[in-house]
């Protein structure tokens, strides 16, 4: 069996499959990804794991370019993926760009496999 790692984009949906305030869950190599689109239609993309305890960022409350954890109340920037202090800790960010309306994350090193999506409402 092959296996091939490599960086590409890949493409996972609408920017209008995602509310505003919302997110989406993309998974890659059993990796849960958490989509966000702000109120603004800026969209981010880091792992669907609260670096405190590993709650799940996508049923959080965004806010800003933030997500509010809903298990402690940790409250995450959208961008670096990193705690507000005077918490610490840091979740995995991925590089996104919205073409023509299509949301495209940049997934590097991953084998290549085609994302299962659900999409999520706050
Ligand atoms: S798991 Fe997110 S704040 Fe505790």
């Amino acid at each position: 069996m092959n296996s091939t790692l490599k960086s590409a984009w890949y493409t996972i949906g609408q920017l209008t499959d995602i509310p505003r305030l919302g997110a989406k869950v993309v998974t890659f190599h059993g990796q849960p990804i958490a989509v966000f689109r702000t109120q603004t239609d800026d969209v981010f993309a880091l792992n669907d794991l609260c670096p405190h305890k590993g709650g799940p960022l996508s049923q959080g409350i965004v806010h800003d370019h933030k997500v509010t954890c809903p298990l402690h109340g940790w409250v995450i920037e959208l961008d670096s993926g990193s705690a507000t202090a005077p918490d610490e800790g840091c979740s995995h960010t991925y590089p996104v760009r919205v073409t023509a309306g299509k949301i495209e994350i940049e997934i590097q090193n991953m084998a290549v496999i085609e994302p299962n999506t659900e999409t999520l409402s706050t």
